[in-house]
């Protein structure tokens, strides 16, 4: 009887994992298509300038360590991931509209986590946008 309950745990454990790999694994060579909503968000805060360093301090704590330090696409982790990591540096990415970034940093996918619980403040996140901005 127990054995049953245990198998009948692992099994959900199993469809479970498997449900939220496919939903979660897109191909990494598939363009990333933002909504037109994103796409022609306004920054409200393009020109507001971040005296405190709010998107400097973020993004050293939670990007760079994929990222690098300077957006080069080569912090310690970038290594250790399948997907390459986006370079800051390169005109390809910085030509996005600003609330493209929004849309990608904050919803992610594959192996590029999604921010959107980790930051929650508006003001926050568009000062990382600002800060990955400054990268070029
Ligand atoms: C665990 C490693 C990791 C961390 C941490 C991480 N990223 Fe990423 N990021 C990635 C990878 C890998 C990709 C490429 C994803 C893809 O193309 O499927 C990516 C893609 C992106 C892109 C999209 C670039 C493009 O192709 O247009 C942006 C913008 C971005 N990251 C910003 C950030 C910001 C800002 C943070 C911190 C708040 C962050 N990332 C944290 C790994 C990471």
């Amino acid at each position: 009887m127990k054995k049953q309950i245990v198998k009948t745990l692992a099994l959900v454990a199993g469809s479970f994992a498997l449900i939220s790999m496919t939903i979660v694994k897109t191909n990494q060579n598939d363009p990333w298509e933002v909504p037109e909503k994103y796409r022609t968000m306004k920054n409200p805060y393009s020109n507001v300038k971040d005296s405190e360093k709010i998107g400097y301090t973020l993004y050293t704590q939670y990007c760079s360590t994929c990222h690098g330090e300077n957006g080069e696409g080569d912090g310690i982790n970038s290594y250790l991931l399948e997907t390459p990591v986006a370079k800051f540096t390169e005109e390809s990415i910085q030509s996005q509209p600003d609330g493209s970034f929004f849309y990608k940093i904050f919803t992610g996918r594959n192996e590029m986590p999604g921010f959107e619980y980790i930051i929650p403040v508006e003001e926050d996140r568009w000062m990382v946008v600002n800060y990955v901005k400054s990268l070029k």
